[in-house]
This record gives structure tokens, sequence and C-alpha cells, in this order.
């Protein structure tokens, strides 16, 4: 085991998405080990609704293949897609999307009217931002809502053990738009499907999207006091 270097707080502060990767590869004892310590998250009567399948190497180059393939043929996402945003987004929730999106496409140069650029750079996702390690989050499709909350706690605390090892870590939904082709591709059982993908790697710290902080909403903005 290494000795995290960092607090808590530190971690949860400091993770920010990476998309720009170095490409050292990422020993496999390393890729256990944040494992092991998400393994602790709880879930709802410790179902542990979690299933994790992670690729390098070979693995890694050939689910990119098969999900840049399938991403061109159909951009807008599969048949049997979640939608990965409700339809219609409302404010405040609308407003923090789309400023983070320009905040991000500011950092990468990359201006609105540019829409060929702005696809290109999606595509990025596809090749999990250059990491050397992609991981897939499985869920068994007769969880419920709760069991969904409880894979994202997971993945959140999968993602701090990682920054606390030094490691970067960008979730990926977006994987969520091959998902049938993933499906295939993993040779999931009929009831499973991936739910979200995240790329994980030693940062680009040069890179400038590697600079982007987002926004969040102050404590007073979502929370409610009483009896205090
Ligand atoms: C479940 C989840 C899925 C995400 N999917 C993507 C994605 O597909 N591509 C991407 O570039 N960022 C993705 N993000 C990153 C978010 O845009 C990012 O977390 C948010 O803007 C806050 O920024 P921060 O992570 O740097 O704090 C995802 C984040 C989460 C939590």
């Amino acid at each position: 085991m290494t000795t995290p270097a960092l607090s808590v707080d530190d971690a949860i502060k400091t993770r920010i998405s990476i998309r720009a990767f170095r490409a050292d590869p990422v020993p496999e004892a390393l890729v256990r080990e944040v494992l092991d310590v998400a393994r602790w998250s709880p879930s709802g009567g410790n179902v542990q609704p979690w299933k994790v399948i992670a690729v390098a190497g070979a693995e890694r180059q050939a689910v990119i293949d098969v999900a840049r393939k399938a991403n061109m043929a159909n951009p807008a996402g599969e048949e049997g897609d979640h939608p990965i945003y409700p339809a219609n987004l409302w404010a405040p929730h609308r407003d923090w999307r789309f400023k983070v999106g320009e905040d991000m496409y500011a950092k990468l140069g990359i201006p609105r009217e540019d829409k060929f650029a702005r696809l290109a750079w999606v595509s990025r996702n596809f090749e999990f931002f250059g990491a050397p390690v992609g991981l897939f989050f499985a869920i068994d499709t007769r969880m419920g809502h709760g069991q969904w909350a409880h894979l994202g706690m997971f993945m959140q605390t999968l993602a701090l053990a990682a920054e606390a090892r030094g490691l970067g870590t960008c979730m990926q939904e977006a994987w969520g738009r091959v998902r049938v082709t993933l499906k295939a591709h993993f040779q999931l059982p009929e009831s499973e499907m991936i739910y979200c993908g995240m790329a994980l790697g030693w940062p680009d710290r040069d890179a400038p999207v590697n600079t982007l902080r987002s926004d969040r909403a102050g404590v007073d903005e979502f929370a409610t006091f009483k009896g205090f």
C-alpha cells in the first residue's frame, strides 16, 4: 500500500476532472490498490451494487477502436441509451452546465462557432483523454435509484483514493453513448449495463485544460438549516 499524501478534505478539494494525461503507465498493483480502498464505500443494505472493468494496453486500445467506430456511426448515442441529462434541463443546473462547458472550451482555445473542433474534442472521451487506464462501471439494470446513487458514491471514493496517490481521473458518462457496443464488447450478461467510464492516469500538469477549476454553488444555495 502506498501512503496517501493528502487529507480527506484536501483530496476532495484538489480533485478536478483531468482531461490530459502523461503516457506513463499505471501499474496494475496501483489500480488494484485504489479499488481496494473504494470497496469500503457504503451502500444501502451493503448490497455493493458496483462492478468494474479495468482496461490497459491492448484491451484499452481494442475498446477505443470499437467505441470510436460506434460513435462515428451514431454520434447522437446508440439506441437503448439512457440520456445523460434530463430533457430541457432547467435553471440553475442548465446554467452551471453551460458555464463549465464554455470555461473548458476557453481553456482549450476552441471558439463556439468551431463545431468541428468541439466535436473532435468530445470524441477524445473515447480515448480516455490519453489516460493509460480506463475503468468502466457496470450495474445490474434490476437495481433501483438507490443503488445507482451508491454506485456514484463508490466512483467518488475511487477518484479520491486516486487523487491522494497523485493520480488523475475524469469520470466519463460520454461512454454511455456507446453503451450497446460496450455491452457486446465486454460480453456483459443480459441484465447488466455500463453506466459510466473513468480515465485514470498521471495528470499532464502543463496542459491548459487541466487548469479548469469549475464553480460550485455556495452552501446557502442548496442547503436549508432548521432548528440550530
Ligand atoms: C458521473 C460523471 C460523469 C462525467 N462525464 C464526463 C464526460 O463524459 N466527459 C467529460 O469531459 N467530463 C465528464 N464529467 C466531468 C464533469 O464535467 C465535472 O465533474 C464537472 O464539470 C465538475 O468539474 P470537476 O470534476 O473538475 O470538479 C463527469 C462527471 C461525473 C461526476
